[in-house]
């Protein structure tokens, strides 16, 4: 079993990319120096030096990154050490011009930036398994050594290559997924639009044409191009193996950013040794610390619920989107303490020192411009002294009262062209369903359609278009064993290959659900409609009505107006032990809630209305010990009753009864007992 902790880092991870090769080596001493004075106890180092580490073909330049981790290891800080097939030298592409990625409609990327790549190309991955093998022999069991990083962030910017090397590895892939062209004929349902294809020789990537191609193509293209870039992490990892027994691999996941949905990370979660996650706050008016909570409930539960570290995040502001804001005082500490809470056994940043070239230069670092007289430097200093007081929750983990299910496969089809409306968006629903439940306090763990659900009493679906017979089976016994199921509109329609399930909509969610769909009524821009319910209750909706017609379902809220009106919108359905409920409609946050509500009793998952709006409890538990940890999120002191006395571990104070979370801090209560 390869080993899944950071070897050698005996406390919580604490620092960031360190590029020292941006800087004259006069720099690096200082930077040591600080590094100690702030408590960093591990830096990822060389994710982009391959230029450097083999400035010509063959010709290899080791001795920085040699005085480097001497320098490190000297001063007590552990390697997370790149491997840095990222960014290929250029001589590299002079040479394989072929290995720059072309896009779908046949335009070809230059070097000048970073991950431009065809991952199918031959000659990249003879290079990089290259490179790879020599960093291994030589720093494989280099004493500051504790983690490898390989690549950086697998799927940005290019997930997918549609060059010829790609499409003659496209067929290989079909060939063993499916044997024959026949099976891919109806798998992708080619007699549609004459698109049969009499030999897996005639088979192209997805590339650019004329309207909407074959839906079930683009899909499977979406699966092959992941396949194929796990494959070259699969090379690199298994070379580490074997030349750095027992240190730890892994490659910097972006679980809940959109700007990453080509990877399917419920399989990458299986290749690497430690699950790894870069997290940045997105700026879009939303509340950020709900995101951030999301992304780090997602990365655990790809982890299967095991320790997972936060690789990066910012101290302050980023510079890649329109806006970069500053961070507010103590909200640096407040992201990195609550990834803690969910898992991260610690809080590392892009990057240590702010660079003063390149395209990076005003986003934030540990250590900013200004130097050790600023307010990011002191917070930065702080945050690793609370890091220190922290230390004994490694290896607990985080408990979950909830699950909602996540499937990067029915996300790839559902955002394919030609759906009942471009409004209707399975990310959003995902996002606000995640958000009503985290305004209940309750923790969630993300689940696959697939896995055992028995652990949880409540289970949630927020858009789930594709989904296989076997979860379907897998939801319908959840329920009749005694589940409570919420489910949202417009998913169990499809398959794998993107074709309805047989009768009926929802296709495998009919018989738990107990109703059917007749028809898809999808509302106009700016349209609303009304839901009324028990008491009365009228409830704001938009984007998607239906007309469900029940099948032993009773209904709970009804159409008022609109479309749909007098039809069921809520409905609930007793199957064997369980419940299950299905909302047919895009509710506002105030309706999702008066629903959970509901579906919260029959789980008998309890409300917590002792609890402040934007105050997380989350608890981690271990060997070690109990912990509750409180972020205040709010501008006002607060308190959280506690049902066990113990002691907080940031201050020292005892904790019982109601105790006090100040604004804007953040409390880590080992429990008594
Ligand atoms: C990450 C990336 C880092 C840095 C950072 C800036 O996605 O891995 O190298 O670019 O973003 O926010």
């Amino acid at each position: 079993m390869p080993e899944t902790a950071p070897k050698g880092l005996a406390r919580l991870a604490f620092g960031g990319d360190y590029n020292p090769e941006q800087w004259p080596e006069s720099v690096w001493q200082e930077d040591v120096r600080l590094m100690r004075e702030a408590g960093v106890s591990m830096v990822s180092v060389g994710i982009f030096s391959w230029a450097l580490l083999e400035p010509a073909p063959g010709t290899y330049d080791f001795g920085w990154l040699d005085r480097v981790l001497d320098l490190l290891h000297e001063n007590g800080i552990r390697v997370d050490l790149g491997t840095p097939t990222v960014v290929p030298p250029v001589w590299f592409f002079r040479a394989h011009p072929e290995a720059l990625p072309v896009t779908a409609d046949g335009r070809r990327y230059e070097f000048g930036s970073r991950g431009a790549l065809c991952h199918s190309n031959a000659d990249y991955r003879a290079a990089a398994a290259n490179i790879t093998t020599k960093l291994a022999e030589r720093y494989g069991d280099h004493p500051a050594l504790a983690l490898w990083h390989v690549h950086n962030e697998y799927g940005v910017p290019v997930s997918a290559c549609y060059c010829d090397s790609c499409a003659a590895h496209f067929r290989r892939w079909l060939a063993t997924e499916y044997g024959t062209a026949d099976a891919v004929n109806e798998a992708w349902g080619t007699a549609f639009w004459g698109q049969r294809y009499g030999g897996l020789d005639e088979i192209n990537p997805p590339r650019l044409t004329p309207t909407v191609g074959n839906p079930a193509q683009a899909l499977d293209y979406k699966r092959f191009a992941d396949a194929t870039i796990r494959e070259n992490f699969r090379a690199e990892r298994d070379i580490l193996h074997r030349l750095s027994p027992g240190v730890p691999v892994t490659t910097n996941f972006m679980t809940a950013l959109s700007q990453c949905d080509s990877i399917d990370y419920w399989a990458w979660g299986r290749e690497v040794d430690l699950v790894t996650n870069d997290h940045y706050l997105i700026t879009d008016g939303r509340r950020t610390h709900v995101n951030l909570a999301m992304a780090a409930d997602l990365t655990r539960s790809v982890a299967g619920g095991a320790p997972w570290l936060l690789l990066e995040h910012s101290t302050s502001g980023v510079n890649w989107q329109p806006r970069n804001p500053a961070k507010s005082p103590g909200q640096m500490a407040r992201n990195s303490l609550a990834h803690v809470a969910r898992g991260s056994e610690g809080a590392m940043f892009f990057q240590w020192r702010q660079s003063r070239r390149g395209a990076e230069k005003f986003h934030s670092a540990m250590l900013p411009h200004g130097g050790t007289g600023t307010r990011v430097w002191r917070e930065v200093v702080a945050l690793g002294a609370a890091l220190d007081d922290l230390s004994e929750i490694r290896g607990t983990r985080t408990v979950a009262d909830v699950a909602v299910l996540w499937d990067w496969h029915s996300w790839w089809a559902q955002n394919l062209e030609w759906r009942p409306s471009e409004d209707h968006d399975a990310r959003e629903r995902a996002d606000a369903f995640y958000e009503a439940l985290y305004d209940r306090h309750l923790t969630v763990d993300f689940a696959h359609p697939e896995a055992d659900l028995s652990a949880y009493p409540l289970v949630v679906v927020p858009a789930l278009y594709l989904m296989t017979e076997a979860a379907g089976r897998n939801l319908t016994q959840y329920v009749e064993s005694g589940g409570t199921l919420l489910v949202s509109y417009f998913s169990g329609i499809v398959d794998e290959h993107d074709a309805v399930h047989e009768g009926a909509c929802p296709g495998v969610l009919r018989d738990v659900l107990g109703l059917t769909v007749e028809e898809f009524a999808p509302l106009l821009k700016g349209d609303t409609v009304e839901v009324t319910g028990p008491g009365g209750t009228g409830l704001a909706a938009d984007v998607w009505t239906e007309f469900v017609v029940p099948r032993g379902a009773e209904t709970v809220w009804t159409y008022a107006d609109g479309p749909a009106a007098g039809h069921p919108a809520v409905t609930r359905h007793r199957l064997g032990a369980g419940t299950a409920w299905y909302v047919s409609t895009r509710l506002a946050a105030d309706g999702l809630d008066a629903v959970l509500a509901r579906a919260t009793e029959d789980a008998h998952v309890p409300a917590r209305p002792d609890l402040p709006r934007d105050v997380e409890v989350v608890r981690r538990t271990g060997e070690s010990g109990s912990y509750l940890f409180a972020v205040n999120h709010t501008g006002t002191d607060v308190k959280v009753p506690l049902d066990t006395p113990g002691t907080e571990l940031l201050t020292g104070e005892n904790a019982a009864g109601r105790f006090e979370v100040p604004a804007g801090a953040v409390r880590v209560v080992r429990l008594d007992g």
